[in-house]
C-alpha cells in the first residue's frame, strides 16, 4: 500500500492525512527502468535509421526442421553474435493459433519457461492437418475452412506473418526490433594501475554493434532505484519485439490500466502518454485516472480490431514488460513489447471475430467460474467493521430497511496485529456465532487473508511456513526475505513450491485437522476469502513490491514470475475453499492482483480508486478491458474507496455498480461510513431501488455467466464486440452490452446530468426498460440523447430479446431460490425476440452432472394461427448440452428429469407475468396454446415518436399465465 505506513512510528491517521497523491517517484518511467530504456532506445535507432534498418535475427535455412510434419524448429543466428544459438518453434494449433517460441539453446543460464505451465490450462494441441511448405526464403502453412489464413516465417531477416484473404493482419519482426539479450560472462573490472605504469591512451576498437545495441552498455548488471539497487546476477536477458497490426487501427486489453479501452498511444505523432503501458503487479497509491502506469495486475493479452478482422496476440511472459503503441494511420496499429527475462511464447489467435478470438483465448487460459450464486448479490464491505456486534447492526439494518445484501465483508482489523485467521479476541470474541448470526438471515461473509504472514513466533501461520521452508528467500538464496506489510516485519509464502500448497489448503479447513496441526477451527463454510496486497505489496521494497533478485521455488529470481506471483496466490486460496467442503461447494475468491488465468478461480476488482467522477468513469472502461482480457468478474469500489462521496455522487455510483458482474461498496478506514441506509431522501430510496434492480436482474447476469463460462465470450460487452463491422463504436467504451441479453446501458459517470447520449449501432428498435419509450437506430448507427437524471438509469432492451426477472424483493439472493420470474419480451421490427433463462443451485458443481435448467423463449410470429404473436419456451439443455469450448467444465450431460428441474417444478416455479413491448396491434385474446386456458391482460397502445426522446412501446401485460417455468409451453397473443 503505501510506503510511509511501515515505518510504524506514526498512527494509521497520520498517514492517511499525510498521504498526498499519486507519488511518481515510487515507480519506475521507462527511462528509469534499465530494459525498458534499451528497449525504446533500439525502437529509437531503427527510426531514425528508416529503410537502412534490418533486423540482424535471420533463420539458418539448414537448420530448418519439421517436426513430425507439424512444428517448424529452427535454428536463428543473430549477426551481431552469430557464437549464440537461438532456437524457433512455431506450431499450429487445432484452433488455428499460431504459437512462436524462441529460446536461447544452450545458453549460460537457462531463461525463465515456465510460465505457461501456470496460465495455461493444458498444453494446446497441434494441428496434423496443416502443411509446411519448406522453401528457400520461407516456410508457409495455408489453412482454415476456407484456406484463408496463411502463415508465412521469413528466413532473413526472421518475421512471422499471419494473413487472412492475402491481407496482412499481425507482423512479428516487421520492425526489425527483435532482441533476445542472450546471457553472457559479466566482464571483469579494469585491472588497477600499478605505480610507475606509464600512462597510456588506450584506444577502444569500433563497436560494430551499437548500430542495433547503442555505443555502451546500460544497467545491465545492477541498477539503482531511489535507494534500492537490484543486483543482476544473470546478467541481461530482456526480450523485445515488435507486433504490427496492420490493417487494424484499435488495440484493446493489456490490463490493468487506468484508461480508455481503446488503447490511446504511447508513440508516433502527439501520443496520448508519453510512457509505454507497462505490466509489472503493483500497489499504487491513489493511482492516476488516466495513465500507462501499471496497476495491481497484468494480462499480457491485446486485441485488434478493424470492420474486417479481429486478431489477437498473447505473450505469455511473467516479467516486467513495457508495451508502446503508435497508429501510423487510422487503418494500422504498430505495437512494440520489452520484456526483462523469459522465452518468446506468443500466440497469435487469427480471430477473425470478436466471438472467435474470445474462444481461442480461452481454449488456452481457460472461461471464467461459474461463480456461488450470492457472489452476484450485493457486497457491503468497509475497512472495517470494526466488531462482530458491529457486524450483527450492519446485517440488521440491511434487513430492517427491507434492502437486499448477500455478503457482509471483514478487512484487515478483525486480526490481532494482522495475524491472519486469527480473530482479535476483544473485538470478534465469538466469531462463530457471528458467521452464524449472519447465515442465519440467508448471507455470507467474506474475511480477508493477505500473503504477508507477521513474523513472530507465536503465530502458527508463520512458524509452520518457516518450518516447512515455502517461505521467499533473498537474494543469494539462503534463509527467509523480510519485508515490511501492514503486521510490520513479514515474510511471504512462495507459492511456486509445491511443498507449500497441501499445508495451504488444509489451512482454510474450518475443523480441527487430524494430527492436531493447526486449521481455521474458528471459521465456519460461510466463509469465503478476500486476498489483497498480493502484487505482493512491500511498504518498504523497491516499488512497494519484493526486490527483483529475491528467490524462488526452482532458483528463480522474483524478476522472472512477478506477474503471475499474485494469480498463484489466490489460485491456492482458491483450491482450499473448493477442498473444505463434501460434497464441494464453489468457493468465492477475490483478488486484487491478477494474471492470465486468474478467471478460473474467482473475481478481481481495481483497486484503491478515488472518490472522484473520474475515477468513476475510468472504473467503468478498466473493467471492460478486464473482461476482454477473461476477467469478467471484476468490479470497482462502489463510492470510492479514497473520500467522501457526495450523495449524488454515491448514487452514480451504485448504478455504475450495480452493472459491473461484481458489485461491492468499499471504503477506506478513514472515510465516513456510508451505507445506502445512512442516506437521506431521496437519495436513499434511489439506491434501494438500485439494489433492488440488481436482485431482480439475477437472473440475467447468472445467465451471462453460464455463457461465460463455456464460450469465453465476456459478460460486459462494449460496441466493438456487439457489432464489429460498425467502425463508429470501436472506441465508444462507456456503454455496455450485458451477456447476450440485448440489455444495453449506460452509466452515468459525471456530475449534474440530466440527460445523456447513447449510441446505437444497427436499425432496430431500443426500449427504455423502464418507461418503454423507445428508440429507432439506422443502419449507418445513430447517437440518441435520453433522459439521465439522478433516478434514471440509461438501460435499454435491445427490440428481439427477452429478458428473464425475478421482481420479488428479497434480502438475500439465497431467498429467490423458487421465485417466480417476469419476462420481457421486447419485440424486434420483425415481430421477433429470443432469449435464454440458466438455472441452477447456485451452490454445488451440480450443474456439471447435468442438475440445471436452461431455457430457450422465442417469440415470433404465429405460423400455426397465421395471425398474432407465439411465445414459447424450449428446453436449451436438450438442444445443446455440449457447447463449451474445450477444456471448459461445460454442461456436458444432461437430464432433463433432473432433481434441480424437477425440485423447481414441484415447487411450482412459474412466469407470473409477461410485459410484451412493441405489439402492431391490441391483441383480442392471449391464451396458452396447450391448455386453451385464456389469461388476463392489459394493454397499453403506443404512441409514435413526437420528438427526439421517441416514440412510446404498445405495452402487453399478461397477467399470471401459470406457465411453469420447467415446462415447455406456448402462449398465444391474437
Ligand atoms: C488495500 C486494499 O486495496 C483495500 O481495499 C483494503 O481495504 C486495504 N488494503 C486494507 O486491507
Amino acid at each position: 500500500m503505501w510506503a510511509r505506513s511501515f515505518l510504524g512510528i506514526v498512527t494509521l491517521v497520520l498517514v492517511v492525512q499525510d498521504a498526498a497523491a499519486f507519488k511518481a517517484h515510487d515507480f519506475k518511467t521507462c527511462s528509469q527502468s534499465g530494459f525498458c530504456r534499451r528497449g525504446r532506445a533500439l525502437a529509437q535507432r531503427a527510426q531514425e535509421a528508416k529503410s537502412s534498418w534490418t533486423s540482424p535475427y535471420s533463420i539458418e535455412p539448414t537448420s530448418v526442421v519439421l517436426e513430425e510434419g507439424a512444428v517448424v524448429k529452427a535454428g536463428v543466428k543473430s549477426s551481431l553474435y552469430p557464437e549464440i544459438n537461438f532456437g524457433l518453434e512455431v506450431r499450429i494449433q487445432e484452433d488455428g493459433v499460431v504459437r512462436v517460441r524462441m529460446d536461447e539453446a544452450s545458453g549460460l543460464h537457462k531463461r525463465y519457461d515456465e510460465a505457461a505451465s501456470w496460465a495455461l490450462i493444458s498444453n494446446p494441441v497441434t494441428s496434423r492437418s496443416v502443411k509446411w511448405t519448406v522453401g528457400k526464403k520461407d516456410i508457409r502453412a495455408v489453412y482454415g475452412t476456407k484456406k484463408d489464413i496463411e502463415v508465412v516465417i521469413s528466413y532473413q531477416p526472421l518475421q512471422v506473418t499471419l494473413y487472412r484473404n492475402g491481407k496482412e493482419q499481425v507482423v512479428v519482426n516487421g520492425q526489425g526490433l527483435l532482441h533476445m539479450e542472450h546471457f553472457r560472462k559479466k566482464p571483469e573490472p579494469p585491472a588497477p594501475k600499478t605505480e610507475g605504469s606509464e600512462e597510456q591512451t588506450v584506444i577502444e576498437p569500433p563497436n560494430p554493434r551499437a548500430w542495433f545495441e547503442g555505443d555502451k552498455e546500460d544497467d545491465l548488471w545492477e541498477e539503482t532505484f531511489g535507494t534500492w539497487t537490484d543486483s543482476k546476477p544473470k546478467g541481461p536477458e530482456s526480450l523485445s519485439v515488435d507486433i504490427n497490426f496492420p490493417n487494424h487501427g484499435f488495440v484493446y486489453g493489456i490490463p490493468q490500466h487506468a484508461t480508455r479501452l481503446a488503447l490511446p498511444s504511447t508513440k508516433g505523432e502527439s501520443p496520448t502518454f508519453t510512457d509505454p503501458y507497462r505490466l509489472y503487479n503493483a500497489d499504487v497509491f491513489e493511482y492516476l485516472a488516466s495513465s500507462p502506469v501499471s496497476l495491481y495486475g497484468s494480462i499480457p493479452l491485446m486485441h485488434a480490431h478493424s470492420e474486417d478482422s479481429t486478431v489477437a496476440v498473447f505473450h505469455l511472459v511473467g516479467s516486467e514488460t513495457w508495451i508502446d503503441v503508435s497508429h501510423d494511420s487510422e487503418k494500422s496499429t504498430q505495437t512494440h513489447w520489452v520484456s526483462e527475462s523469459g522465452i518468446l511464447d506468443l500466440f497469435i489467435l487469427p480471430g477473425p471475430t470478436p466471438d472467435e478470438v474470445f474462444a481461442q483465448y480461452a481454449r488456452l487460459t481457460g472461461t471464467p467460474v461459474l461463480p456461488a450464486q450470492f457472489s452476484l448479490g450485493y457486497h457491503q464491505c468497509r475497512w472495517n467493521y470494526v466488531s462482530s456486534e458491529d457486524v450483527r447492526t450492519v446485517n440488521k439494518r440491511f434487513d430492517e430497511e427491507d434492502i437486499p445484501m448477500d455478503v457482509l465483508w471483514l478487512d484487515i482489523e478483525y486480526s490481532p496485529d494482522h495475524k491472519y485467521f486469527i480473530w482479535n479476541e476483544k473485538t470478534f470474541p465469538d466469531p462463530v456465532e457471528m458467521i452464524n448470526d449472519v447465515a442465519a438471515t440467508g448471507r455470507k461473509m467474506v474475511v480477508i487473508v493477505d500473503p504477508h504472514l507477521k513474523r513472530d513466533s507465536s503465530y502458527p501461520v508463520f512458524e509452520k511456513a518457516k518450518e516447512l521452508g515455502v517461505l521467499v528467500k533473498p537474494k543469494g538464496g539462503e534463509g527467509e526475505y523480510e519485508g515490511w506489510c501492514w503486521p510490520g516485519s513479514s515474510s511471504w509464502v512462495d507459492f511456486f513450491n509445491p511443498g507449500a500448497w497441501d499445508w495451504w489448503k488444509s489451512l482454510f479447513k474450518p475443523y480441527q485437522l487430524e494430527g492436531g496441526a493447526w486449521s481455521w477451527t474458528q471459521s465456519t463454510e460461510d466463509v469465503h476469502i478476500w486476498n489483497d496486497m498480493n502484487e505482493p505489496s512491500v511498504f518498504n521494497g523497491p516499488e512497494i513490491t519484493m526486490p527483483k533478485d529475491n528467490v524462488h521455488h526452482g532458483g528463480w529470481e522474483h524478476r522472472d514470475i512477478h506477474n503471475i506471483n499474485g494469480m498463484l496466490y489466490s489460485n491456492l486460496t482458491w483450491q482450499a475453499l473448493a477442498v473444505r467442503s463434501d460434497p464441494p461447494k464453489r468457493p468465492f475468491v477475490l483478488t486484487r492482483s491478477f494474471f492470465a488465468g486468474s478467471q478460473r478461480f474467482g473475481a478481481m476488482w481495481t483497486g484503491d480508486n478515488l472518490g472522484t467522477w473520474e475515477h468513476m468513469a475510468v472504473g467503468v472502461k478498466m473493467v471492460l478491458a478486464n473482461s476482454i482480457a477473461g476477467l469478467s468478474f471484476a468490479g470497482s469500489d462502489v463510492g470510492g474507496f479514497f473520500g467522501n462521496p457526495d450523495p449524488e455522487m454515491l448514487v452514480r455510483w451504485y448504478q455504475v455498480g450495480a452493472f459491473a458482474p461484481f458489485f461491492r461498496a468499499h471504503a477506506h478506514i478513514d472515510t465516513k461510513r456510508r451505507e445506502p441506509y445512512l442516506l437521506a431522501s431521496p437519495h436513499k430510496d434511489i439506491v434501494y431501488s438500485i439494489l433492488r434492480l440488481r436482485y431482480a436482474m439475477l437472473p440475467v447476469w447468472y445467465t451471462a455467466f453460464r455463457e461465460t463460462t463455456v464460450t469465453g465470450v465476456p459478460i460486459l460487452r462494449p460496441q466493438y464486440i456487439v457489432f464489429p463491422k460498425d467502425k463508429n463504436g470501436f472506441d465508444i467504451d462507456d456503454q455496455y452490452y450485458i451477456g447476450s441479453s440485448g440489455l444495453l446501458v449506460k452509466p452515468v459517470t459525471q456530475k449534474d446530468v440530466t440527460e445523456t447520449n447513447v449510441y446505437l449501432s444497427d436499425d432496430q428498435i431500443y426500449y427504455d426498460y423502464f418507461s418503454f419509450a423507445t428508440y429507432r437506430g439506422t443502419p449507418k448507427g445513430k447517437h440518441i440523447t435520453v433522459p439521465a437524471a439522478l433516478h434514471q438509469i440509461p438501460l435499454f432492451i435491445r427490440g428481439g430479446s427477452i429478458v428473464s426477472t425475478r421482481e420479488r424483493p428479497r434480502r438475500a439472493s439465497s431467498r429467490m431460490a423458487y421465485d417466480p420470474f417476469t419476462l420481457r419480451v421486447a419485440l424486434s421490427k420483425d415481430d421477433t425476440a429470443k432469449g435464454d433463462l440458466y438455472l441452477d443451485d447456485g451452490e454445488t458443481y451440480t450443474h456439471q452432472q447435468g442438475q440445471y435448467v436452461w431455457r430457450q423463449f422465442v417469440a415470433e410470429k404465429n405460423k400455426k394461427g397465421g395471425k398474432g404473436i407465439r411465445i414459447s419456451s424450449t428446453d436449451l439443455g436438450k438442444l445443446k448440452p455440449t457447447e463449451a469450448v474445450e477444456g471448459a467444465p461445460g454442461l456436458t450431460t444432461y437430464d432433463p428429469k433432473n432433481v434441480y428441474a424437477k425440485t423447481l417444478e414441484d415447487r411450482n416455479v412459474r412466469v407470473e407475468k409477461f410485459i410484451v413491448l412493441g405489439l402492431k396491434n391490441k391483441p383480442k385474446s392471449v391464451k396458452v396454446e396447450e391448455t386453451g386456458e385464456e389469461l388476463a391482460w392489459d394493454y397499453i397502445p403506443g404512441a409514435a415518436s413526437t420528438d427526439k426522446k421517441g416514440g412510446m412501446a404498445a405495452t402487453l401485460i399478461i397477467k399470471d399465465p401459470k406457465v411453469k417455468i420447467t415446462s415447455d409451453w406456448s402462449v398465444l397473443i391474437l
